[in-house]
């Protein structure tokens, strides 16, 4: 495998990180995960444009455009023949001696490869169970920072009790999962929280907004009560490797029918129908 490492194509063992590199000891970077299908990056433009936001918020300046990262990273999985998978990066601050502070002039340190993706179709079919658990995240969830403790320990809960996801709740409203976006029908209408700094604002949920819109079906960026979520008529999850999840319960209560929901296949269908559109075309 072949690692882009500060916009070089290396060997794993080549990639030499410091100690005192600041995403190694503070978090300091932020990331992206991408999917790769047919050997083409899916919305590749929309997870760039994302990074180069969130290293913005925290006053991370790239040393690249997002034009010369794209053509790198189109280089990548030419070179590693990624055809379904995805693709990591993370940039961090750079090294420096260990303090919270940092001078002006650090390298950023940029690393990308290539990471295996099965497209979990069995569960998208049958539907998944996850747990709910507290938002003890910090406010500044739109950005996508490599500060993932909380949402680790969230999913590890979720793991731990066979579920697939823990959705997060904050003051008892439905924000967002440790990976991923809610979706909550009820009345056919489609409710999902607005993307303020509660959330991350997945590049699969804007997709699907755009979707529900094209569709003609009704949705609300709107706040949902746990009560709400778990007298929904159908739930569903978002994110780039999970794709449409159904969710089919929640803290071990059935969710409609216990079954995936008419809407959400709808919206499984129209997303892998877009996929198929946009990387189709090598
Ligand atoms: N997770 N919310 C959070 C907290 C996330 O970490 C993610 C993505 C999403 C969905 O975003 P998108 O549709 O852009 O993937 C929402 C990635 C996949 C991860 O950390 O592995």
């Amino acid at each position: 495998m072949k690692v882009l490492f500060n916009g070089r194509f290396v060997e794993r063992s080549e990639c030499k990180v410091d100690i005192e590199d600041r995403g190694y000891q503070f978090g300091d970077g932020v990331y992206e995960v991408i999917r790769v299908y047919n050997g083409t990056f899916y919305l590749l433009h929309e997870h760039i444009a994302r990074l180069f936001r969130s290293a913005s918020e925290i006053e991370l300046v790239l040393p690249f455009s997002e034009a010369e990262l794209r053509d790198q990273l189109k280089e990548l999985i030419i070179i590693n023949k990624v055809d379904d998978g995805g693709i990591y990066l993370q940039v961090t601050r750079g090294t420096a001696p260990r303090k919270h502070q940092y001078k002006p002039g650090l390298k950023p340190q940029f690393i990308a490869y290539p990471l295996p993706v099965e497209k979990p179709v069995f569960q998208q079919q049958t539907g998944v169970s996850v747990i709910t658990a507290e938002d003890l995240r910090w406010l500044r969830c739109d950005i996508k920072s490599l500060n993932l403790l909380y949402n680790v320990m969230a999913k590890q809960k979720a793991y731990e009790a066979s579920a697939f996801e823990a959705i997060l709740l904050r003051g008892g409203v439905v924000t967002e999962g440790t990976t991923s976006n809610v979706f909550v029908v009820k009345h056919q209408i489609i409710y999902t929280h607005p993307a303020t700094n509660l959330i991350l604002n997945g590049i699969t949920r804007r997709k699907l907004l755009e979707l529900f819109q094209k569709n003609g079906w009704p949705y609300q960026e709107k706040k949902i009560t746990k009560d709400q979520l778990l007298t929904a008529d159908e739930v569903f999850i978002t994110s780039t490797t999970a794709e449409v999840m159904p969710v089919t319960v929640i803290d071990g209560q059935n969710i409609g029918a216990g079954t995936p929901g008419r809407l959400t296949k709808e919206v499984q269908k129209a997303f892998q129908h877009h996929i198929l559109l946009e990387t189709s075309k090598k």
